[in-house]
């Protein structure tokens, strides 16, 4: 039998370690307990990316814990919807969650979107609040990680001005068409882990030409190329796919190294679009 791929890891200020590569999960509708089955069982994906809004949490944890594949190899990612945002209300989130997943401990939870409608408290206050309540959950062991979503420079400063904890993970969209240096750059310096969502940038990157062409030069496809320039980057990235052999596909990518120019060839290809929302304008 064919050893599974056994992913390398980023370490994260926790003191925990995030493979480089997970499974996003898709939402209502999108999801399959085949592929993800067949992801833990026979591609070595140990780092799964889900959330409440996905409404998937109760059927990973089935196909988690049919998959045999034991707690503590896992890392499972999920996150805070605002509508749970406040002190009470997203420990209790959390606590949902983890009964819904079937686990005791969350690897990394995150809060999804920067913007916050706390009845009376503005964004930045209901944050603050938020994410005491993460501080405390990460306090309990009950999150082993905490971390932030789609969160800008200004959002991760104020987090910064009015908590203790820094964020561990910001999971932002990230793909050759949209590379934030800038807030990249602010992560590394604030030792907060830059993870990115969308790597394939939904399917749009795959028919670049320019894409196209160095996956050609590499005999490998558009996907590979993407995520392992990802990689490259120092991005910890999540492709989703419902599908076993483009599973199979976006696991093998790290038999092969993108030479320098071609790493700069694909940064070069950023025009600032967002294939998901965008959070410039949240306050
Ligand atoms: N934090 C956030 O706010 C946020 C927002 C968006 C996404 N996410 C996370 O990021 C994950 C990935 O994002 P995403 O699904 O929006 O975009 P993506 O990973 O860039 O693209 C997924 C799309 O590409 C297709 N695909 C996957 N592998 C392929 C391959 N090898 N060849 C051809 N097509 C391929 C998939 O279709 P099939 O499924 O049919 O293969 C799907 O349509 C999500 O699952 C979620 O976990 C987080």
């Amino acid at each position: 039998m064919e050893i599974p791929i056994q992913f390398p890891t980023v370490p994260l200020s926790s003191g925990h370690n995030i493979p480089v590569l997970g499974l996003g999960m898709s939402h209502h509708g999108g999801y399959s307990h085949n592929a993800l089955l067949y992801a833990l069982r026979s591609c070595g994906i140990r780092h799964i990316d889900t959330a409440k809004r996905y409404g998937n949490e109760e059927l990973v944890g089935k196909a988690v814990s049919e998959s045999g594949v034991k707690r503590e190899e896992l890392w499972i990612t999920t996150k805070l919807w605002p509508g749970d945002y406040g002190y009470d209300k997203a420990t209790q989130a959390c606590l949902d969650a983890c009964k819904r997943l079937g686990v005791q401990y969350l690897d990394l939870y995150l809060m999804h979107w920067p913007d916050a409608h706390v009845p009376g408290k503005s964004s930045r206050e209901a944050r603050a609040e938020t994410w005491k309540a993460l501080e405390d959950l990460y306090y309990r062991g009950i999150c082993r990680s905490i971390g932030v979503s789609n969160f800008l420079i200004h959002h991760l400063e104020q987090l910064k001005e009015d908590c203790s904890v820094v964020p561990h993970l910001n999971q932002v969209e990230y793909h050759p068409f949209q590379r934030p240096q800038e807030l990249v750059n602010y992560c590394k310096r604030n030792n907060i882990v830059f993870g990115g969502y969308c790597p394939l940038a939904k399917g749009q990157a795959l028919t670049h030409p320019l894409i196209l062409r160095i996956a050609k030069q590499y005999g490998k496809t558009p996907a590979q190329i993407c995520i392992r320039w990802s990689i490259q980057n120092g991005v910890v990235t999540i492709p989703k796919s419902t599908k076993e052999s483009r599973i199979q596909e976006n696991c093998q990518v790290l038999g092969f190294i993108l030479a320098d120019e071609d790493v700069c060839t694909l940064n070069s290809l950023h025009d600032g679009r967002h294939v998901s929302w965008d959070p410039t304008n949240v306050l």
